[in-house]
């Protein structure tokens, strides 16, 4: 029995922006237009992990172990559902953790059978297959609640010598995402593209492009972690297989300025105007926290350093189905004024190099310098001035910078660009723009990690990219997120405003990826 109640429309909008705690999960309601919506949840959770993940051991102690997980997620679909959620999903490694070699992983792997020819249901059918004793529970979980399930394990496929990429041992595993639906069958199963130095697992031998259905909000994809920054399969399967809601399992471990999981994770859904259901695993002590469930406008996230709990997050959002507003190389987007905010730099006559008005831009290049941020060798200009209108060049790409410091702190801001390959624990083309605070007042502390700043800066950031796949970052002091005032391409230049905000900036960039030049890629 659906035991929500819903608000009339007004009652929606007054509550979008109140967030209602209640025994410690979150219970959200956000802004929803004419149309369908349904219920989702993530789970962030703290894994159980094995104190020693590169140890042999046999199959039955493998599954005592990632029991231990599973009873906390059966919980947690339990208090999900009871919220009404029709769909939930859990983390990346979540069952049985991280840091295993190729053998000791696998005592911990399910078998998969091949599902395109099977209607399977794990736990009714649990006879049918050996060694899916972790599907079984995860198929009754999904059953008795009545819920989609997306969960990540490891997962099992023996091959034969005559298949080419068949690995000497004689079977593939995988880093797979399952979805059980809410009878318990096994619907879909995705394998991992983009391994993050996960040696004990293979790549697919082909890509998988794995969509699934729901009754309650059509069509969603999947793919895993680091998969959202690459070509293959993630912008594939929006683009060719036009989705707009995505599930997606991570284990991911924050980076600052640019790279922490809230911060991208929004920045996706937003540049692609999809719905993300992210959730992260919880291990503060390794960076890793950041979970949530985004809309094109609005976010409603986890991130937190100082607990050891997992958290769920239940929340009602709109189903997106139009495609062709997922567009992103026409994808203006205007969160609050129009562009008429623009006019107050206009009248100061600051603007673009490469826009016709009359520009000025600061005459002093000199104070160029280069900073190392997140293994990049960013060009970095400092902020000096109380306002002004600055450029940085790297490579083909320049970025401007008009900048109205709102108040003097003691803080250092600085314009950076970077335009190269990106090739430090993973290699992929970056073309970015960004307005970070450095951890100091010294420029060698730009590009550190910080969490906190108290500066408060209007600005239009922009840059003439070479790609059109453009991830808006906007972050504030303690880690929080905030939405641009206006997103879109001017003339050859994307571009980023916002005028105000609620606390200090930490980051505000234009992140860029420009797939045709990943060498391993194309
Ligand atoms: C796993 O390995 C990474 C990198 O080698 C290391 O930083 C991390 O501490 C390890 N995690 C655990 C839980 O052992
Ligand atoms: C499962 O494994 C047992 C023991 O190895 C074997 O006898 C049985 O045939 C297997 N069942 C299936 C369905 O493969
Ligand atoms: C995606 O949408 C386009 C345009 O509406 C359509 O031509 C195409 O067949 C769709 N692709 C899939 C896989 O549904
Ligand atoms: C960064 O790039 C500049 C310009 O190419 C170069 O002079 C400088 O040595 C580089 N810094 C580092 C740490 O590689
Ligand atoms: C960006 O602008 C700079 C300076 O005007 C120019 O040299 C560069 O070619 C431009 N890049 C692209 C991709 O148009
Ligand atoms: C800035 O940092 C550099 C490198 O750590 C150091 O050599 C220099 O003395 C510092 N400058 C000031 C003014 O503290």
């Amino acid at each position: 029995m659906e035991t929500r109640t819903i608000a009339p429309p007004f009652m929606l909008r007054f509550m979008a922006n109140v967030i209602l705690f209640t025994l410690g999960h979150q219970v959200l309601s956000i802004d929803i237009q004419r149309g369908k919506h349904y219920v989702a949840a993530v789970y962030e959770h703290h894994a159980i992990l094995n104190p020693n993940p590169v140890a042999i051991i046999d199959r039955q102690t493998a599954l005592q172990l990632m029991k231990r997980n599973l009873d906390i997620y059966e919980e947690q679909v339990i208090n999900a559902a009871k919220q009404g959620a029709q769909i939930i999903i859990f983390p990346e490694d979540g069952i049985q953790g991280f840091n295993f070699t190729r053998a000791s992983i696998y005592p911990y792997l399910d078998f998969i059978p091949n599902l395109d020819s099977l209607t399977w249901n794990p736990c009714k059918e649990f006879y049918l297959f050996n060694d899916t004793e972790v599907l079984h529970q995860l198929s009754c979980m999904a059953l008795k609640n009545q819920i989609f399930l997306v969960v990540n394990l490891g997962t099992k496929e023996p091959c034969m010598q005559s298949d080419p990429h068949c690995p000497p041992d004689g079977r593939y595993q995988f880093n797979t995402n399952v979805v059980l639906n809410d009878n318990g069958i096994l619907i879909a199963r995705y394998r991992k593209q983009n391994l993050y130095f996960e040696y004990a697992f293979n790549t697919p031998p082909e890509i998988d492009y794995t969509v699934f259905d729901t009754p309650f909000a059509g069509r969603f994809g999947i793919f895993t972690c680091f998969d959202i920054l690459f070509y293959e399969p993630t912008v594939t399967l929006i683009k060719q297989y036009n989705i707009t809601q995505v599930a997606y399992p991570t284990a991911w471990m924050n980076q600052l300025p640019l790279l922490s999981a809230v911060e991208f994770q929004q920045a996706f859904a937003t540049a692609f105007k999809i719905n993300l259901l992210a959730a992260n695993i919880h291990h503060p002590d390794l960076g890793m926290t950041g979970s949530g469930i985004y809309t094109p406008s609005k976010s409603f996230t986890y991130y937190d350093m100082e607990s050891i709990n997992g958290k769920l997050i239940v929340v009602e959002i709109p189903v997106i189905t139009s495609y062709h507003e997922t567009n992103m190389e026409n994808n203006a987007i205007s969160h609050n004024s129009q562009k008429s905010s623009l006019n107050f730099y206009i009248e100061k006559q600051i603007c673009h190099k490469d826009q016709e008005i009359d520009c000025k831009i600061e005459e002093k290049p000199s104070q160029e310098f280069y900073g190392i941020m997140m293994y990049d060798n960013f060009t970095l200009m400092p902020i000096l001035n109380a306002e002004g209108n600055i450029e940085v060049c790297s490579n083909t790409l320049c970025c401007n910078l008009i900048y109205k410091q709102l108040e003097k702190t003691n803080e250092l801001y600085v314009l950076g660009v970077f335009d190269d390959l990106h090739t430090v624990h993973g290699t992929y083309y970056v073309q970015a723009c960004v307005l970070v605070k450095c951890g100091g007042l010294n420029y060698s502390t730009c590009g550190q990690e910080i969490t906190e700043a108290s500066g408060l800066i209007d600005f239009q950031l922009q840059g003439n990219f070479s790609t059109t796949f453009i991830f808006p970052l906007l972050l504030r002091s303690g880690v929080t997120l905030d939405f641009p005032d206006y997103l879109g391409w001017e003339k050859k230049s994307y571009v980023m405003y916002k005028m105000g905000g609620s606390s200090g900036l930490i980051t505000a960039g234009l992140y860029g990826r420009w797939y045709e030049r990943d060498t391993n890629n194309f």
